[in-house]
């Protein structure tokens, strides 16, 4: 794929993620002090890295398990149907599910995400969200934890990329194209 050459300007330092993450955790932890059945769900690609560093800093025991969507890729036609591309291993019907995503933007994809997974009986499903872009929004999602609500930038690094580039910036970057594509 070719690309508008861009440089990433760092909007989000490692040090803040670190620090917001482990506060995040911190409330995750009381929040389901009582629940024998958390189940922990990322949505691949981009939440592999703050899922990792975020259930580090859960206290509780906790499954793992990955979901991935299909993306609406370059496109801007936001309200176009999301697919399951890969689904969960486990089962969830009557347990706590907490769901794991690097952005919301549009909020599109976690709504269908969620519309699906409630169709599996599970006893209740949050969200927590790494990044929200709130003067984005086209559908209404209740992230109950959100990292950082950002502007409406496009972002990069700790596991978000721009056509699978810069997924492994420590830091969140802000991409600013430097010429015409
Ligand atoms: P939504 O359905 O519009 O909320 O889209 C959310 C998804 O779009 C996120 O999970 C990301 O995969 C992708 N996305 C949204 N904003 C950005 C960005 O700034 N950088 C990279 N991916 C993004
Ligand atoms: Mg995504």
């Amino acid at each position: 794929m070719t690309q508008k050459p861009y440089v990433v300007e760092e909007l989000i330092s490692a040090k803040s993620i670190a620090a917001r993450v482990e506060a995040l955790a911190k409330e995750i932890s009381t929040h389901y002090a009582d629940s024998e059945k958390l189940v922990v769900v990322g949505l691949l690609r981009g939440s592999f890295i703050f899922i990792a560093d975020l259930v580090r800093e859960i206290n509780l025991p906790v499954e793992v398990d990955f979901l991935e969507a299909s993306s609406y890729g370059s496109s801007t036609e936001s309200s176009r149907e999301v697919r399951i591309l890969k689904d969960l291993r486990g089962e969830i019907a009557g347990r706590d599910v907490l769901v794991v995503e690097d952005i919301i933007d549009t909020g599109h994809t976690l709504k269908h995400v969620l519309e699906i997974l409630e169709t599996r009986h599970p006893r209740r499903i949050e969200i927590c969200a790494l990044l929200n872009k709130p003067s984005r929004r086209e559908t209404e999602v209740n992230a109950k934890w959100v990292g950082f609500d950002i502007p409406d930038k496009f972002v990069v690094g700790y596991g978000i990329d721009y056509a699978q580039r810069d997924r492994n910036l420590p830091h969140i970057g802000a991409v600013r194209f430097t010429a015409e594509g």
